[in-house]
């Protein structure tokens, strides 16, 4: 399995006291793991990270450097992305309801790759980019999923091949099908039923006249080594395996988040109260629900506090330093007693956590550092 990133005690104090908290630190390093990893895995594939889930720029650096392609769901992803050289090639808009501005922006950056899932989406990419590469999103079920997309996104099996239909008909390049699972998923049944009935839906498109080149099975991949339930690799294996069985001569792409950027970003966040409330113990943090923490909400996400303390656990109610009352992060969770000033360390946490961090109340967004950049001072 590969490690994840962890700073050890002396790290995070002599960072806390050098730079103060809160504070996040990232690693390009473990996202090389990370990203050769799942390559490693699906050989063949072409990952394009959802850059939703953190898009920092050390992050999409390092996986331009290591021949990424790219998931972009907005006209600001694809303007950074393309600010840092990255080709439009390399980039599917993969939203499936797109902005006026998101079309302009595409057609300006020259992103000529779609998802959609509806017959108003049509008409609008074939008036932005006339015969730009689509990919029909489907829905598919997965009641193993923490997170799930297919609630909001994917046309139904049947309507697949009047919308692929219509989609030619305004001159557009009708390339391929792509679902997304749901994420977080626990494992490979998802995919292994979405392989199934895809090549299904690939064969009554073929009859119809379409040659669909391109299969893109979306992201959902768990967050390596956290899920402890998840035999990563057996998931992997499995997926492979099944686009080796239904899909052998098709192009395939995905498009992990959370996989590549879960395990490579740190916080140091300190106790800035304590108090005790109806014999229940709070403990008040220095980033919160509407910082880092967002993904508690968003992402349905429970995170580790690594305190360095070993004393008998106490249940406790953690929260963040806005003014808000639903700035609670976690109830009943079980810490050893804690004390004004402690520091808490919160390894995993790179995935859509900063990147949904609001500035609320009048509180910055955590700061944050490139760990191979500061490691030697730290
Ligand atoms: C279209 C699409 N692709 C990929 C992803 C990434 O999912 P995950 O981070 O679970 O891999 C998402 C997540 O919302 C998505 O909506």
């Amino acid at each position: 399995m590969n490690s994840s990133f962890k700073l050890t005690k002396a790290a995070v104090e002599k960072l806390a006291q050098q730079y103060d908290t809160p504070l996040l630190v990232v690693s390009s390093e473990q996202v090389e793991r990370n990203y050769s990893f799942l390559a490693n895995y699906l050989p063949g594939v072409k990952l394009h990270y959802a850059v939703k889930a953190n898009p920092h720029e050390a992050i999409i650096r390092k996986l331009a450097e290591l021949g990424s392609y790219f998931d972009v769901a907005s006209d600001g992803e694809m303007q950074f992305l393309t600010e840092m050289g990255i080709t439009s090639e390399r980039m599917v808009y993969a939203n499936p309801v797109k902005t006026a501005n998101g079309l302009k922006v595409a057609k300006d950056t020259g992103v000529y790759k779609f998802t959609f899932d509806s017959e108003s989406e049509i008409s609008k990419m074939a008036k932005a980019i006339p015969g730009g590469t689509v990919l029909l999103r489907v829905r598919v079920d997965n009641p193993n999923a923490l997170v799930d997309l297919n609630k909001k996104f994917g046309a139904h099996p049947e309507d697949v091949l009047p919308l692929l239909e219509l989609a030619r008909k305004q001159g557009l390049d009708v390339a391929g099908l792509c679902f997304h699972v749901g994420s977080q998923s626990s494992s490979a049944d998802a995919y292994m039923e979405a392989l199934e009935i895809f090549r299904d839906l690939f064969d009554k498109a073929k009859e119809a006249g379409f040659a669909l080149r391109i299969l893109d099975i979306g992201g959902g991949f768990p967050i390596p080594a956290i899920n402890e339930t998840t035999d990563i690799i057996a998931m992997l294996e499995a997926i492979r395996d099944g686009l080796e069985k239904y899909f052998p001569d098709t192009e395939i792409w995905a498009e992990p988040g959370r996989f590549i950027c879960g395990t490579v970003a740190n916080l140091i966040t300190r106790v800035i109260g304590t108090q005790k409330r109806n014999g229940k113990q709070w403990y008040f943090l220095d980033d919160g629900l509407y910082g880092t923490f967002s993904g508690v909400i968003f992402d349905h996400w429970d995170f580790e506090l690594e305190t360095f303390k070993k004393a008998e656990n106490i249940p406790a109610t953690f929260a963040g330093p806005s003014c808000d009352s639903l700035d609670i992060m976690f109830q009943d969770k079980m810490t050893p007693p804690l004390a004004i000033d402690d520091l808490i360390l919160v390894p995993n946490c790179g995935a859509y956590t900063s990147a949904s961090a609001t500035v609320f109340n009048g509180f910055s967004k955590t700061p944050i550092l490139v760990w191979e950049e500061i490691k030697d001072k730290a």
